[in-house]
């Protein structure tokens, strides 16, 4: 089967819980989007791993790919790479050619730009993800092959400092020593990095014709994408199920099974429009009780109840085929939980996302209050059984299917893995997994 995994909100849903989880049905991870301003956590047997760059997947597949979609700092890189191989990680690590390089300077000019925009910063990672695509896009970025020559890198180097000197001319890399360090640094990275090196739309290819089962892993989410979320406080990459196209060289059209993950509350970092974004007490006990701290910045996350008419859009999007939803454990222990069903103008529900602060305005959103189904004991988790599951929460989860009209096919309950539950008639249980208990040392 060929499945992508996708964020169907703000980011942050717990797609590299989900990734990890499903990782040993499906032979190759692959990521196509985004950078260090990822953070997916995996928790396995209480220990926990945090993935920037690598896939999720990359515990348990055969073969784990960052496509040309991805920009990557390459000592982060080195970094993951080192720490798979220290927890006995076997995968075959394939890194695009094509894909993009993040340096020291790009991450000295995302905070130089933050700084420009001022009130209206978006609240970037700092991980130089925008400065990279720009060059990207600008046409003079340093792509992961040319890490290879020192002579090319100078060169790039030097047109994208005369072309942000007004940005770095105050900085560190003003300096011509500093940028040729920086040249050197990179370009030894760069023979590190050789022998993952490959045209990875090639190799994704010939595993799909090998008859390889291929999982593709989002970063961020849908409300996140640089051109249908809510833009200008988005990333600067497609999030959405189509990027893996281009982000990995993959045909769509081959893409049997779409599962949006969906965080069973909304949580945002960064700013930007929020509709259903909550505050006080309520805001305090679900940050707290869902520890929402970021991942790459240690930021408080912003937190708000589940936002229907968003989640209607999300799937449409990304054409998801089922949902998983996460974190059902910490919103249940709520004192109170509300679902947005609809969104309103002058009296009228109005069938698009308000992508703006003034059209947000005149927003009016209707709650509808849910029963809390408080802390479910770990036996109960443990016992795997769909039916066993407090009545509220189930009614929860008829409540978004209903409303949605897309099957929930996964539930978690947990960080670990264990802590997960495909649900009967979900298409996952026709992709049995290939390891058995006995073969997974992670
Ligand atoms: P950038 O991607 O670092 O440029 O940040 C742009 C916006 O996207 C900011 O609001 C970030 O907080 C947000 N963002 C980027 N990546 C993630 C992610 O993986 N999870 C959640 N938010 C993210």
């Amino acid at each position: 089967m060929i499945s992508a995994v996708l964020g169907m909100q703000f980011g942050d849903e717990g797609k590299g819980k989900l990734t990890d989880f499903l990782s040993d049905r499906f032979q190759v991870a692959v990521r196509f989007n985004g950078g260090g301003n990822a953070g997916h956590t995996v928790v396995v047997n209480g220990k926990t791993f945090k993935f920037h760059l690598v896939p999720s997947g990359s515990l348990r597949c055969e073969t784990v790919v960052l496509g040309n979609g991805m920009v990557i700092d390459p000592h982060a890189l080195i970094q993951e790479i080192d720490n798979l191989r220290a927890s006995k990680c076997k995968a075959s690590i394939k890194i695009s050619k094509m894909a993009h390089v993040v340096t020291p300077m790009h991450k000295v000019l995302d905070r130089k730009e933050e700084e420009i925009r001022s009130k209206l910063s978006i609240g970037t990672t700092a991980q130089g993800i925008g400065p990279t695509y720009e060059d990207k896009y600008a046409r003079t970025g340093i792509r992961m092959i040319d890490l290879l020559s020192a002579e090319i890198l100078r060169e790039k180097i030097d047109t994208i400092f005369r072309m942000k000197e007004s940005l770095l001319k105050d900085t560190e890399f003003s300096s011509p020593s500093a940028r040729e360090t920086m040249v050197l640094d990179l370009f030894r990275s760069g023979k590190l990095l050789e022998p993952y090196m490959e045209y990875t739309e090639v190799t994704v290819r010939q595993l799909y014709d090998e008859g390889k089962s291929i999982l593709f892993e989002g970063a961020q989410g849908t409300m996140l994408d640089i051109d249908f979320g809510m833009y200008p406080f988005v990333t600067s990459s497609n999030a959405l199920a189509g990027a893996l196209s281009l982000g990995a060289g993959f045909p769509f059209r081959k893409v049997d099974y779409v599962i949006g993950v969906v965080k069973a509350y909304m949580s945002k970092v960064g700013a930007g429009p929020f509709p259903t974004e909550i505050q006080g007490d309520d805001a305090h006990n679900l940050r707290e009780l869902g520890r929402e701290y970021g991942t790459t910045t240690g930021r408080p996350r912003r937190v708000g109840w589940l936002d229907i008419p968003l989640l209607r859009y999300a799937i449409k999007m990304n054409d998801a085929d089922a949902l998983a939803i996460t974190r059902l454990d910490t919103l249940g222990e709520m004192d109170k939980i509300r679902v947005c069903v609809s969104y309103k103008k002058d009296g009228q529900e109005i069938d698009y996302i308000p992508r703006t602060f003034r059209e947000m305005d005149d927003l009016e959103l209707e709650y509808i209050d849910v029963k809390p189904w408080g802390k479910i004991s770990e036996s109960l988790i443990k016992e795997h059984n769909f039916a066993v599951l407090p009545e509220p929460m189930k009614d929860y989860i008829k409540l978004i299917e209903n409303h949605l009209k897309v099957p929930v096919d996964v539930i978690s309950l947990g960080q670990g893995r264990e802590n997960t539950l495909v649900r009967d008639g979900s298409r996952l249980r026709d992709q049995e997994p290939f390891l058995q208990d006995s073969d997974q040392s992670l």
